[in-house]
């Protein structure tokens, strides 16, 4: 079974994602990822585009990455040849740990006594229940239940966002188009955790932002493009919005001239809101392998019309 591991990752990375892989498929060989060279699977880290042009005999694409946006946007991608994301609990659990973190901070105003303790400003703000804090979760899947899950059972009111019906207990689940203007219009904190495609670039614009009540608050974790920069940063700006806790950007690294590096109302992680570790996804990502060489369909296998 031959192997390429293709991708932006520094070396340590490199060595770590082969270390743990070397151990879950003891049988892989190692290939370099060239134009004419006979692969069986590609597994990727955001590849830039082009790198799997050529490859011969490729059975599968198999992500490191949740988010596969970047990949299918590659014009060079092989016809024909499944791609599977990378679906790991422990990656989903990092992810509602992130979410809860901002929700909580946002509740409890802990991001606006940090800028006080900066300006040494003394100063009690109100405080509310959770039950009070209405959270819409964007994307019901892996990252967005597991979020949805998290905050109910830390007692936010939690409503949620998918494109087909969901359920997840204790939260309000909404889908399609129509509903998003409703559910937005009710919401004092709305966590992104939506794919990033045709249908859903650009969502939060100006208009969409409008919707949302005065005070509210953005917490984006899934992709950049989601947002329209300049119509959040004017959302700030004008106090429609309290705050943004921001993980993503349009440009990574968010180049340092970027005026959200310095906004009094945000919060920002360098696209770290859940990484991929080794150590658990080279299990999922070695039984995808096994079952391709057996002839079986790959588990999270991405809907290229829908785009993830
Ligand atoms: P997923 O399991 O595929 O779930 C995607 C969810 O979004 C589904 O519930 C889907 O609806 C919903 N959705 C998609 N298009 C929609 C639309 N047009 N309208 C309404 N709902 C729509 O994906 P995931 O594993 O949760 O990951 C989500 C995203 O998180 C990734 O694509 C990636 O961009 C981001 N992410 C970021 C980080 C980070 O560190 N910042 C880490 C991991 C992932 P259905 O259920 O009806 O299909
Ligand atoms: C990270 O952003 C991912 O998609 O895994």
């Amino acid at each position: 079974m031959k192997l390429a591991l293709v991708g932006q990752l520094g070396a340590g990375e490199r060595r770590a994602w082969q270390d743990a892989l070397a151990q879950a498929l003891p049988e892989a060989r190692w290939v370099e990822a060239a134009p004419g060279a006979e692969v069986d699977v590609a597994l990727v880290a955001n590849p830039s585009p082009g790198r799997l042009q050529g490859l011969q005999g490729l059975k599968l694409i198999q992500s490191l990455w949740a988010g596969v946006d970047r990949l299918l946007a590659d014009a060079t991608l092989p016809a024909g040849v499944p791609i599977a994301r990378m679906v790991d609990p422990a990656m989903s659990a990092a992810m509602a740990e992130t979410a809860l973190w901002a929700v909580l901070s946002l509740h409890r105003g802990f991001f606006d006594y940090a800028r006080q303790q900066r300006e040494a400003v003394w100063r009690q703000l109100p405080q509310r229940r959770a039950d009070e804090v209405r959270v819409a979760v964007l994307g019901l899947g892996e990252m967005g239940a597991t979020a949805a899950r998290r905050l109910v059972s830390q007692g936010y009111r939690v409503a949620g966002w998918s494109a087909r019906p969901r359920e997840v207990p204790d939260v309000e689940c909404l889908h399609g188009d129509a509903a998003l203007p409703v559910l937005l219009a009710r919401s004092d904190v709305v966590v992104n955790l939506l794919p990033l495609t045709a249908a859903t670039r650009g969502l939060f614009d100006a208009q969409r932002l409008a919707l949302l009540p005065e005070g509210a608050s953005l917490v984006n974790l899934a992709r950049g493009g989601h947002v329209v920069e300049a119509d959040l940063l004017a959302a700030l700006d004008s106090g429609h919005l309290r705050h943004a806790v921001l993980d993503v950007f349009q440009a990574e690294p968010l180049p340092s001239e970027n005026p959200f590096w310095r906004h009094p109302r945000v919060t920002l992680l360098p696209h770290a809101a859940a990484l991929t570790d080794a150590r658990s996804a080279a299990a999922v990502a070695a039984a995808n392998v096994r079952a391709v060489l057996a002839g079986d369909t790959p588990a999270h296998r991405v809907e290229i019309r829908r785009g993830y």
